[in-house]
């Protein structure tokens, strides 16, 4: 099969996954607990924070997975943000599975979530609204709870592979973070 040319816009859905995977990214799990109070869960790398004020986040499940309806039952959900100590965890909750849960350590949230050990940070979340992505929901969260903060790396997904990172040696202005989410000037803010 003769590749399409990078350049055109006649491109197929591999080279467009190629093309989406340069952006490289953190890895989440969201999780819930479903009407039997089990707990259930999926990786996400499509996470983002979306507001400031109000405090909401995104995140786009399948639509052929099997967590998400359960969450959208449930109504509310958890965001665990992985370190680079938790690629296991990462593999069995991106794959399907009936007991992702099994060997994995969790403690709950004040809704009563699952809170995966030893994640970078958590934020407990309520359903905002969700809205049609194409194969995707787009799922908007408001941030109820917030974890503590470990010190450790994050695990990223980058060219469909793990990855990890130091710390940078110059981090941006605490101001410049603080302002982040609501930045309209240019790009200047590194
Ligand atoms: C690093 C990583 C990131 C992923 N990101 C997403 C994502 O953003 N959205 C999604 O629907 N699936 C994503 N997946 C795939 C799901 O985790 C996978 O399809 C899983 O089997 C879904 O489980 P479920 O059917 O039990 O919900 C990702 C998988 C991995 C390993």
């Amino acid at each position: 099969m003769v590749n399409k040319p990078f350049g055109s816009g006649d491109f197929d859905s591999r080279q467009f996954r190629t093309a989406m995977g340069q952006f490289c990214t953190g890895v989440t799990v969201i999780t819930t607990l479903d009407a039997d109070e089990k707990p259930v869960g999926f990786a996400c790398q499509s996470f983002t924070a979306l507001s400031l004020d109000p405090p909401l986040v995104v995140f786009c499940p399948m639509k052929t997975s099997r967590s998400w309806p359960v969450i959208e039952t449930a109504g509310k959900f958890v965001v665990n943000v992985l370190s680079n100590r938790q690629q296991e965890v990462s593999s069995t909750f991106g794959a399907p599975g009936d007991d992702k849960f099994k060997s994995i350590e969790w403690d709950r949230s004040p809704l009563g979530l699952p809170v995966l050990r030893h994640s970078l940070t958590w934020v407990e979340c309520e359903i905002e609204n969700v809205v049609d992505g194409g194969d995707h929901h787009i799922v908007i969260g408001r941030a109820k709870t917030l974890g503590e903060v470990l010190q450790d790396k994050p695990l990223l997904f980058y060219r469909g592979g793990y990855l990890s990172t130091e710390h940078p040696r110059v981090t941006p202005a605490q101001e410049a973070l603080d302002d982040f989410l609501t930045w309209t000037g240019g790009d200047t803010w590194l």
